[in-house]
């Protein structure tokens, strides 16, 4: 809260030059555990490459009579799913960057006594939000969820709700101008209507304390009280039944102690808790678990745990576009726990809830990270703030998600001070936000040449828990086999992860294995790959790029990318590359030495 109001100036300053309207309101937590109205579905949309429609589409008005001119009308325009990006879901959209107006109607029978929110799982990049020709509001971030109030707005009967999306892309924003993943534009999530009571629970924080395997601390946070609500916290299967009173600020802190089934991949409990307060109950599926560093090792539950991980982006298999539904979740998960995985790095930016809550369900560790990819504009407060509630909204959504155990700040940025200083306002924010998790960054400068040793010296590491490592030996760089010689060092005591390494064959070609983009290249690299992280300094686990084949603006050798990047260890289409096997029997073979051993289940 502290960081929130430091935040204030800035995101007004931010806003007032920008936008001039209010900031969204605090993220309502646990949406789906909410009454609430989906709006998804098929939207009317205009595009609008020049910007037109700020004349006044916001107003969906229709011609009063015959004469009357309105060059628009929402009525006869086409329409776009929603969730879903506009660029797959029309040919002449694929390379579109610019602005496109949704428009939603729906009839609706308001609830008394009931306050009404509007919202968006995530838009990018963007949004402007109108509802019967009033803004609600705008958002800016492409893969972060926000909701605005409308109980004063909304219509017993016919509403139109609208919003203007912009994709467009600036060196001001994060991420900033270049990124190898396509700019998909849309509303890409789900949207929804919440209705809660008047008085209501905004949000929840119910973790096991740091370091402790058997005391829950945490607090509840509601909307609209003052000191002395009664709130009640439960946890039934583990005997927990607790009772608050709010504070002057709507708010209660809890320590409690209990005996539980500590949640781990291999057993991914999840406790029904239910909170409540006045007229408001909010049901959760909830693990817990203790993640913490130890010199060089990660320890899941106090024991050390090695992270065998995949890299993967937000894109749907086999239809591609931007990944949303739990049948997505659900596809591209199963991939990841064929490989034999226990740990999953969602790249570059928040994915989307139904990935997170599977990860909870199927037992699969998360890295989260936000966009602040490459290059950014890193001394302009505007950005900054930015980067800041992209962080708190990330973290606001899923802090009391088990799986999630790395937030991570960063992918691939220049060592230069004014980066420094902005990463690390942002590693200090999140530890604020968040106290019970990992914080890591993935860096990607090291020192050395040549056949000498490579050396992690970035001093962004000394602000981290957890240090990721992307190096392309053997595709940017080197040849596969050299990794045979290479020798690393790190100026660090810190758990490493390799975060990133691979290379990109199309599927189906096969050839030498000094061929580049067939299958055997790909195969060798990850053969000498796997044998060298293993000697690198503090090796706690990794997660190669890619998972799957996925589309980038960057990639265009035709016959070969296509605008797609290849690095996948599957294709976009569900193939296997030879190198998808080689990582497979490497993880289980680092199972099996796992399983072989004792696991702590019960707290102690
Ligand atoms: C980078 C980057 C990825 C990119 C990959 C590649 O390291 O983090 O986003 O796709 O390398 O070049 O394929």
């Amino acid at each position: 809260m502290k960081r929130l109001f430091r935040l204030l100036p800035a995101l007004l300053l931010f806003s007032a030059s920008t936008f001039a309207s209010p900031a969204p309101s605090t993220l309502i937590a646990n949406v789906s555990g909410r009454t609430t109205v989906s709006l998804n579905g098929s939207w009317r949309a205009i595009v609008d490459p020049f910007d037109n429609g700020r004349s006044g589409f916001f107003r969906d008005a229709k011609p009063k009579d015959k004469q009357d001119l309105v060059e628009y009308s929402f009525d006869a325009s086409p329409v776009l799913n929603v969730p879903g990006d506009w660029n797959t879901q029309r040919e002449p959209l694929m390379f579109y960057e610019g602005t496109v107006w949704y428009r939603r109607t729906f009839s609706y029978h308001k609830p008394v006594d009931r306050r009404i929110f509007v919202y968006f799982g995530a838009v990018n990049y963007q949004a402007t939000v109108y509802l019967n020709g009033q803004k609600l509001g705008q958002h800016e971030g492409g893969f972060t969820a926000f909701n605005f109030e409308c109980t004063s707005l909304v219509h017993e009967g016919e509403n139109s709700l609208i919003v203007e999306v912009n994709n467009v892309r600036s060196a001001d924003a994060v991420p900033g101008i270049k990124f190898d993943w396509w700019n998909y534009g849309g509303i890409t999530r789900d949207v929804e209507l919440i209705e809660v009571p008047d008085r209501f629970i905004q949000d929840y924080s119910v973790q096991l304390t740091r370091g402790s395997q058997n005391e829950i601390s945490g607090w509840i946070q509601l909307n609209g009280a003052q000191s002395g609500q009664k709130i009640s916290l439960e946890i039934p299967e583990a005997g927990v039944h607790e009772n608050f009173a709010s504070n002057a600020s709507g708010r209660a802190e809890f320590r409690i102690r209990a005996k539980l089934d500590l949640w781990s991949p291999e057993h991914p409990k999840l406790y029904e808790v239910v909170v409540a307060s006045g007229g408001d109950t909010v049901r959760d599926q909830i693990g817990f678990r203790t993640i913490g560093v130890q010199g060089s090792k990660i320890l899941l539950n106090g024991k050390p745990i090695f992270l065998r991980g995949i890299s993967m982006h937000e894109e749907a298999p086999y239809r591609e576009g931007r990944a949303f539904s739990p049948e997505d979740a659900q596809s591209l998960f199963g991939w990841v726990k064929e490989l034999g995985c226990n740990f999953v790095r969602l790249a570059h930016y928040p994915h989307n809830e139904n990935e997170i809550r599977l990860a909870d369900r199927m037992g699969l560790l998360v890295w989260s990270e936000i966009p602040v990819y490459w290059d950014i504009d890193w001394t302009n407060a505007a950005t900054l703030a930015n980067a800041e509630a992209q962080l708190r909204d990330m973290i606001a959504r899923d802090h009391n998600r088990a799986a999630v155990i790395l937030w991570s700040m960063s992918n691939e940025t220049p060592v230069k001070p004014e980066r420094l200083t902005f990463i690390k306002q942002l590693a200090q924010d999140a530890r604020e936000f968040d106290s019970t998790r990992l914080i890591t960054s993935a860096l990607n400068h090291v020192e050395g040449s040549g056949s000498d040793p490579r050396v992690l010296a970035d001093p962004l590491a000394d602000a981290l828990d957890v240090i990721g490592l992307n190096e392309y030996l053997g595709w940017y760089w080197g040849r596969p086999e050299d990794a045979g010689k290479l020798e690393w060092k790190s100026s660090f005591n810190k758990p490493l992860i390799v975060s990133e390494f691979g290379g990109g064959p199309i599927a189906g070609r096969h050839g030498d294995a000094d061929e580049r983009w067939t299958e055997e290249y790909q195969n060798s690299l990850f053969q000498h790959q796997l044998a060298m992280v293993q000697r690198m300094p503090n090796f706690a686990g990794l997660t190669p790029w890619v998972l799957m084949d996925f589309r980038s603006p960057l990639r265009m050798l035709p016959g070969v990318q296509d605008y797609h990047n290849r690095k996948g260890v599957i294709s976009n289409r569900g193939q296997r590359k030879l190198a998808f096997y080689t990582l497979q029997k490497f993880y289980w073979e680092r199972a099996a030495e796992t399983e072989s051993q004792p696991v702590n289940r019960k707290g102690k």
